[in-house]
C-alpha cells in the first residue's frame, strides 16, 4: 500500500511517499532556515505562507521520485494537529483536495503519532514489538508514551513546564547560538566537559514520572551571567547543560520501566536526534538488555514519512472524511 504523507503542523513543508508503513520511497522536505536567521526563531505567519509557497511541488517532487503518479496512490496521510494553526491548514486543505479529486481514502494523522511511527521506517524488518514504551522529545512536547498498540497509546508522564527541545533552544540561544539550538548545542557539546558546571536536575514527585526543564535554563542563564560564567567555556556550558537534560530524561525512562516492563524502548521527536541522548540510551538498553530504537536523524525530526507510515499502522481507526477534515492545534492525544 503506497500512502502520500503530508506534514506541515510547524515550518518544515514535507511530502513523502511509504510503502506499507515501513518502507520510505521518497522524502521531501524544505526547511525555513533563512527567516531563522533572519528573525531567530519560527515566526508563525511566515511559515504558514511559505507552506503555501512550497507545498504543491513538494508533493509533485515526492511523487516524482517514488516513480509513481498520484493516481497511483492508494491513500493520503495528513497531519491535522497539533501544531500552529496557520501552518496545519494548508496542509489539511492540500489533503482534503488531493482526496477529493483523486477519490483516495484520507487519513488524519496526530504530529505525535507520526514521530513515533518514525521508528518503523527503513529499518529492514528489525521493527520495535508492543508493549513499547516512547520517550517522545521534540521542540514542542516531552513525554513518556505506553503504546500497547498502534491505536491505544497512553502519556504516563510529562513535562510540567519547557519541553526538552525548548530548553535547548532557549539556552542555545544564551550562549548566542543560532536557531534551532537542539543540533548547535549537540554539535559544541562534543568538545566540551559534561562534568564542568553541575546544572540542577529535577527530581521526580513521588509516585509521578513527570518531569520539568526550565530549572536547567535558567540555571544556565544565571550561570552565564555569573562572573565564572563569563570566563567559563561555551563548549564547557554546552555539555553540562546537554548532561543535566539527557540525565532527567534517562531518569524518568528507567524509572518507567521499573513500574512495568516494556518488550521495547523506542526514542522518538527531533530530541531524539540528540547524540549524548541516543549515547545514554543505547548504553541503558546494553546493560537491561531491552531492546531499544532510534530512528535516523533524518526521521527524527519532523518529516511526511512518519505520517505516511502513521496511517498505514492506524488504518481504518484514523480514516476521515475529506469534507469533514479539520486542523486541530490542540489536537488531543490519544485516539
Ligand atoms: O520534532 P521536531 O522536529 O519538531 C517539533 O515537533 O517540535 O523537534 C524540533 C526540536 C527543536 O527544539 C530542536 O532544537 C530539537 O528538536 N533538536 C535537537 C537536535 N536536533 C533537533 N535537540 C538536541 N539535539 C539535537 N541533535
Ligand atoms: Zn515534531
Amino acid at each position: 500500500m503506497l500512502i502520500l504523507g503530508i506534514e506541515t503542523s510547524c515550518d518544515d513543508t514535507s511530502a513523502a511517499v511509504v510503502e506499507d508503513g515501513i518502507r520510505v520511497c521518497s522524502s521531501v522536505a524544505t526547511n525555513q532556515d533563512a527567516f531563522h536567521a533572519k528573525y531567530g526563531g519560527i515566526v508563525p505567519e511566515i511559515a504558514s505562507r511559505q507552506h503555501v509557497a512550497l507545498l504543491s511541488a513538494a508533493i509533485e517532487d515526492a511523487a516524482q521520485r517514488a516513480s509513481v503518479s498520484l493516481d497511483g496512490i492508494d491513500g493520503i496521510a495528513v497531519t491535522r494537529g497539533p501544531g500552529l494553526i496557520g501552518s496545519l491548514v494548508v496542509g489539511v486543505a492540500s489533503a482534503k483536495a488531493l482526496a477529493f479529486a483523486l477519490h483516495k481514502p484520507l487519513y488524519g494523522i496526530n504530529h505525535l503519532h507520526g514521530h513515533i511511527f518514525a521508528t518503523f521506517l527503513d529499518r529492514d524488518g528489525d521493527v520495535p514489538h508492543y508493549p513499547l514504551l516512547t520517550l517522545l522529545v521534540s521542540g514542542g512536547h516531552s513525554q513518556l508514551v505506553e503504546v500497547e498498540s498502534a491505536t491505544e497509546m497512553h502519556v504516563i508522564g510529562r513535562t510540567t513546564d519547557d519541553a526538552a527541545g525548548e530548553a535547548f533552544d532557549k539556552s542555545a540561544r544564551l550562549l548566542g547560538l543560532p536557531f534551532p539550538g537542539g543540533p548547535e548545542i549537540d554539535k559544541l557539546a562534543r568538545e566540551g566537559n559534561p562534568q564542568a558546571i553541575k546544572f540542577p536536575r529535577h527530581r521526580a514527585e513521588p509516585g509521578s514520572l513527570d518531569m520539568s526543564f526550565s530549572g536547567i535554563k535558567t540555571a544556565v542563564r544565571y550561570f552565564i551571567e555569573s562572573d565564572e560564567g563569563k570566563k567559563a567555556s561555551k563548549a564547557d556550558i554546552a555539555a553540562s547543560f546537554q548532561t543535566a537534560v539527557v540525565d532527567v530524561l534517562m531518569q524518568r525512562l528507567a524509572m518507567a520501566f521499573e513500574r512495568k516492563p516494556y518488550t521495547s524502548v523506542v526514542l522518538s521527536g527531533g530530541v531524539a536526534a540528540n547524540s549524548a541522548l541516543q549515547h545514554a540510551l543505547r548504553d541503558w538498553g546494553k546493560r537491561t538488555n531491552v531492546p531499544v530504537f532510534i530512528p535516523p536523524p533524518k526521521y527524527c525530526t519532523d518529516n511526511a514519512a512518519m505520517i505516511g507510515a502513521a496511517a498505514a499502522h492506524q488504518g481504518e481507526a484514523v480514516r476521515v472524511d475529506p469534507l469533514t477534515l479539520s486542523a486541530d492545534p490542540n489536537l488531543p492525544f490519544e485516539l
